[in-house]
């Protein structure tokens, strides 16, 4: 939820690399920032709101030159934003920033103010110091970097809930201490230095060479060394991965925001994605190692993910059944976890999360795994948490997604839904070759209509749309079928972005109630296109016109009627009823993103949400 950078450097200045890291990390929280450096006295500037906030305190409150240093961005959990409430937190020769929930703070604060700590802030951060502070009187560890380990690792073991820390120490003067559980952390190796982040995307414009810190590792950073350690202390010997996402991908290539490049990224995502399906020897999905056998003892799917990832899932429950008969479900992860779900060996659970650090989704796939259920994975981030947790997984190849509200993965989870579907029809004999290649010559064929959707005239035309209803108060979003959750994704978009409220509902349950909200107020985006059921879609948009709402379709020019009934028709190119609902969400991503535009809203950073959700 939060984005912490940590570097140490060779030769230059380590504030300018700080910023830049805390710039990329933003979009994971954005309610106060601040920077620490390993100089005389741990010197750190602290400021509510915004990176560009934090330079200006820096400007007026300039820091001395250092090449060592932790930077923070916060998306507040405990405190409310504030600069006291700010990272780095301080408590005796300890500055760390954290990213996480120390579960235990309330217990351990009330412990260690006994032992004469004093807190400045109403943090969780704080107590995480002051407990290492704690430690290290207690294993007195002064000067040996070994005998810090110690503390820390003794300090974990008092800890509980999820941490990423970068911690900062004025007795190891150009070195960085770090320790994770749950929350993700990084550490890149570059020809400048070494660094730590939340995410690689922080760091691409130092270097593609990557350690994915696991549960527990803990270790310490120098311009030119790095120590990875259990919790025993025992040295682990991590293979550094690459990473050969491009950094100008986290840069907004001349667009307004990063949503709008995102959306409009959509068709190479479809052909990308696609493309890497088919392995380099022609095999299919190579990195979802299931075998056959496995795939035809699956007695049922069951999917778990959050917000618009969870959208997808329940795309992909119609896809399932109907392309590999095989019974499937959708569930909130955040649900499904404590809910002691009846799940087992013969099921598939499939995880599904852009980022791949959602604390609820990870929680969740660890109840169905020590269930015993067969685990997979949907993600778009390599070396993720998620891709970790799971041997057989599809990498939606999106690159970085930055924009908080997702377009471009949700496009990329439907199309590797879709493959999966294949996949598993292929284990099952569920479809014959033939039917199989048919449909993925359907997927490949949806390169051009997205193109279509994407291209200037369309976009401009839904823009108008958008402006014209852009102060309606309410706006209900109507899908029958796989088109339910499309809507339902609609609404999420012009939610989380415009602050508006919004529905997503099933065209066929207005009748019983929410047709009694349908007034002059109430905009009704309804998708009537080629999902089928078109007979029963008519009827609905009948309910809601005879009512006085103010009714869009989205549909074909072969609806006539569709199109004579609404106020405002948004025309999607005819294609089979396979793709239609994936196309049918780019009119919807288009519409939130031109609301909010007209709404004055903070399309990437919008108020109170982030873009990664590692805490529960
Ligand atoms: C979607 O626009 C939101 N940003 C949010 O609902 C998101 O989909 C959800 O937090 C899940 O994130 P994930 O895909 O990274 O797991």
């Amino acid at each position: 939820m939060c984005g912490i950078v940590a570097a140490c450097l060779i030769s230059e200045p380590v504030l300018g690399c700080l910023i830049e890291g805390l710039e990329s990390l933003e979009y994971r929280g954005y309610d106060s920032a601040g920077v620490a450096l390993s100089a005389p006295g741990t010197p750190r500037r602290r400021e509510r709101g915004r990176v560009e906030d934090l330079k200006e305190r820096i400007a007026e409150d300039p820091l001395p030159e250092a090449r060592a240093g932790i930077a923070h961005t916060r998306w507040a959990t405990h405190g409310a934003p504030s600069r006291p409430n700010a990272h780095p937190h301080r408590q005796g020769p300890i500055t760390l920033v954290h990213n996480g929930i120390l579960e235990n703070h309330d217990e351990l604060r009330e412990v260690l103010a006994e032992h004469g700590a004093v807190f400045e802030s109403e943090t969780d951060t704080e107590v995480w110091a002051a407990l290492l502070a704690f430690e290290e009187r207690k294993t007195g560890s002064g000067v040996k970097v070994e005998a810090f380990l110690e503390a820390l690792a003794a300090a974990m073991g008092r800890a509980r809930g999820s941490y990423a820390l970068a911690i900062l120490h004025e007795n190891h003067p150009g070195r960085v201490f770090f320790a994770r559980n749950e929350s993700p952390l990084v550490l890149g190796m570059g020809e400048g230095g070494r660094y730590l982040a939340s995410d690689v995307a922080a760091l691409l414009k130092r270097t593609h060479e990557f350690l994915y810190l696991e549960e527990g590792d803990l270790g310490w950073i120098t311009a030119e060394d790095h120590l990875v350690v259990d919790r025993d202390l025992k040295a682990r010997d991590l293979r550094p991965e690459r990473v050969s996402w491009d950094p100008e991908a986290v840069e907004k290539g001349g667009y307004a925001h990063f949503m709008l490049k995102e959306i409009e990224e959509q068709a190479g995502v479809l052909a990308r994605t696609l493309q890497s399906a088919a392995g380099a020897e022609g095999d299919f999905l190579p990195d979802f190692r299931l075998s056959d056998e496995k795939l035809r003892n699956i007695r049922r799917v069951v999917m778990i993910a959050c917000g618009t990832a969870l959208h997808a899932a329940r795309v992909g429950k119609y896809l399932c059944e109907e392309g590999a008969g095989i019974p499937a479900e959708a569930d909130y992860a955040s649900e499904f976890r404590y809910r002691d779900p009846m799940i087992g060996p013969e099921d598939l659970v499939l995880a599904i999360s852009q980022s791949g650090e959602t604390a609820d989704t990870l929680g969740a796939l660890k109840v169905a795994i020590s269930k015993g259920a067969v685990p997979a994975a949907i993600c778009n981030v390599p070396g993720s948490s998620l891709c970790r947790a799971v041997e057989a997984s599809i990498l939606t190849k999106c690159g970085p997604e930055i924009g908080v509200a997702s377009t471009k993965a949700f496009t990329g989870q439907l199309l590797a839904l879709h493959l999966l579907t294949l996949r598993l029809a292929q284990a099952r004999n569920a479809l014959p070759e033939k039917e199989i290649e048919r449909r993925l010559e359907i997927l490949r064929g949806g390169h051009p209509a997205m193109q279509t959707l994407l291209s200037a005239g369309a976009r401009e035309h839904v823009a108008e749309v958008a402006k014209k209803y852009a102060r309606k108060p309410i706006f209900f979003f109507l899908g029958r079928g796989p088109d339910y959750p499309i809507a339902l994704e609609g609404a999420l978009k012009l939610k989380e972005i415009s602050y508006v409220h919004a529905e997503g509902y099933p065209s066929g349950e207005m009748k019983h109630g929410p047709l009694a909200l349908v007034s002059e107020d109430m905009v009704v985006v309804a998708l009537a296109g080629e999902t089928g059921n078109y007979a029963k879609v008519l009827g609905n948009l009948q309910e809601v016109k005879s009512r006085g709402g103010h009714l869009v379709v989205v549909t074909t020019t072969s609806r006539r009627e569709a199109i004579e009934l609404a106020d405002d028709a948004i025309l999607v190119p005819r294609t089979d009823p396979l793709i239609a609902p994936m196309l049918h969400v780019i009119p919807l991503q288009y519409m939130a993103y031109y609301v909010a535009l007209e709404r004055g809203c903070d399309i990437d950073k919008p108020r109170n949400l982030a873009k990664s959700v590692t805490v529960e």
